[in-house]
Formats: C-alpha cells, sequence, structure tokens
C-alpha cells in the first residue's frame, strides 16, 4: 500500500458539539481533502457525520464494532453490518483490544463480524494484539500467529486491514521500540502472504500513537498506517498526525 493510512478511534468519547468542532478544524488544515483518513467516531454520530459535516470531503467513517447477526430483524439494540453500509460507513473495527478483554468478545464471534463486514461490502479492520505478559516472557508472536490463524474461516480477504495494537501500549503512553514494530507488522505481512496469499492487506500499528512519534513510526518498515485513540480526540494534534501520511 503506498498510502499510509490514518485511523481516528474516538472510542466512548465526543459530542455533537465535539463532531462539529473537530470536523471544521479539520477542514481549515486541508485533512478533509485527504483520502487516507478514516474516523471511528461512536456509532451515533457517524451518519450524521457522513451526511453534514463530511459532505463534499473524502473523509470516511468508521463503526467501532458491529452486530454478529446479519441483515434485519428482532436484535433490539444490535447495529448490522447492513445497516451500517446504509448509514455510509465504509470500515469497521472488528476485536479491538477492549472489545476482547473487557466485552469478553471471542474469535469465534470475530471472525462472523468480519464475514458480516465484508459481505456488505465494507472493509474490515481487524485488531490483534499480545497482553503484557506475552510480550515479557517472548511469546508474543505466538500470540499474533493464533490470532491470524482465526482468519482462515473467513474465505475471502482481499483488502482487509490489520491493525496491530499491543494492548500493554494501548492508553498507557509506553510504546514498543520502532523495531519491535517492525518485528511483528513483517511477520504479519510474512504470514497473511504464506498462508492467504491471495490476499491484498495493509498493517497499521496502533497504541499510544502521538503527534510526537507518529512520523517515525510511520516512517517504520512495513507499517501501512496507524490507529490512533487518545491523540484523535484532540483535533490539532490529530491532524498533524494526518499531515505526516
Ligand atoms: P491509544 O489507543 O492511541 O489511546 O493508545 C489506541 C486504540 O485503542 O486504538
Amino acid at each position: 500500500m503506498s498510502q499510509k493510512l490514518i485511523v481516528a478511534n474516538w472510542k466512548m468519547n465526543g459530542s455533537v458539539d465535539k463532531v462539529v468542532h473537530d470536523l471544521s478544524l479539520y477542514a481549515q488544515n486541508n485533512t478533509t481533502n485527504k483520502d487516507n483518513i478514516v474516523l471511528a467516531l461512536p456509532s451515533i454520530y457517524l451518519s450524521v457525520a457522513k451526511t453534514q459535516y463530511l459532505l463534499n470531503t473524502n473523509i470516511k467513517v468508521a463503526s467501532q464494532d458491529v452486530s454478529i447477526y446479519n441483515g434485519s430483524g428482532a436484535y433490539t439494540g444490535e447495529v448490522s453490518a447492513n445497516l451500517l453500509k446504509d448509514s455510509l460507513v465504509e470500515y469497521v473495527l472488528v476485536g479491538h483490544s477492549e472489545r476482547r478483554h473487557v466485552i469478553g468478545e471471542n474469535d469465534e464471534t470475530l471472525i462472523n463480524k468480519i464475514k458480516n463486514v465484508f459481505t456488505n461490502g465494507m472493509t474490515p479492520i481487524f485488531c490483534i494484539g499480545e497482553l503484557l505478559d506475552a510480550r515479557e516472557d517472548s511469546s508474543y508472536l505466538n500470540v499474533i500467529e493464533n490470532q491470524l490463524s482465526k482468519l482462515s474461516d473467513v474465505g475471502n480477504l482481499s483488502g482487509l486491514v490489520i491493525a496491530y495494537e499491543p494492548c500493554w501500549s494501548i492508553g498507557t503512553g509506553k510504546i514498543p521500540t520502532l523495531d519491535e514494530i517492525n518485528e511483528v507488522v513483517v511477520f504479519i505481512h510474512q504470514y497473511m502472504q504464506k498462508h492467504f496469499e491471495y490476499a491484498k492487506i495493509s498493517v497499521l500499528y496502533g497504541g499510544s500513537v502521538t503527534s510526537q512519534n507518529a512520523s517515525e513510526i510511520l516512517s517504520v518498515a512495513g507499517v501501512d498506517g496507524v490507529l490512533v485513540g487518545g491523540a484523535s480526540l484532540k483535533p490539532e494534534d490529530f491532524t498533524r498526525i494526518c499531515s505526516y501520511a
């Protein structure tokens, strides 16, 4: 992938006022002209952001989650992939560490979600990464391999985006060295090529990305973009990160 992808993950933060404020600031900084920016806003803001504030811009929106149920039906509170598609969503985060470790989603759930996203013509951003103990006992590549191996149940993976987010780095300010990031993203690229050779995939890095470290992380070989949590809530910082890509 030539152009780096920058994905903002607002998590469960924001307000209507913040959407209006931040998106107008992006426009002033020419961020809206770029076509490699994706905003994972809380789902309640996606449609209004896309149809009112991002109209005539190239910015894309992502859902932070999707239902395991497809289509329509009696699933109170669920939002299916086809409802997201209908709301002009183009990307969906699947398997973010908080959904795996706080909400308790398992591999089977995540694979079903990826299938639903692909079936509806959107791009899944599959998040993987090791916990601190696996980093410390050097079993992290086994963890990554195990998470990637579940993709064999999906089918065609063309276009998939994988986000490598070491769980110990998310929201902590601790970040792997550039060599450590390179080791894992190259491992992911090689694994995907070996096992799913037809698949065109991109690999992002996520975990404590800031406007100070984004430029060097984006220059690491094998890094096709970044997934930004906390720093994406500060619009000046986020537009700076976007300016590096
Ligand atoms: P962070 O979060 O940038 O605040 O570490 C990243 C993420 O959770 O995707």
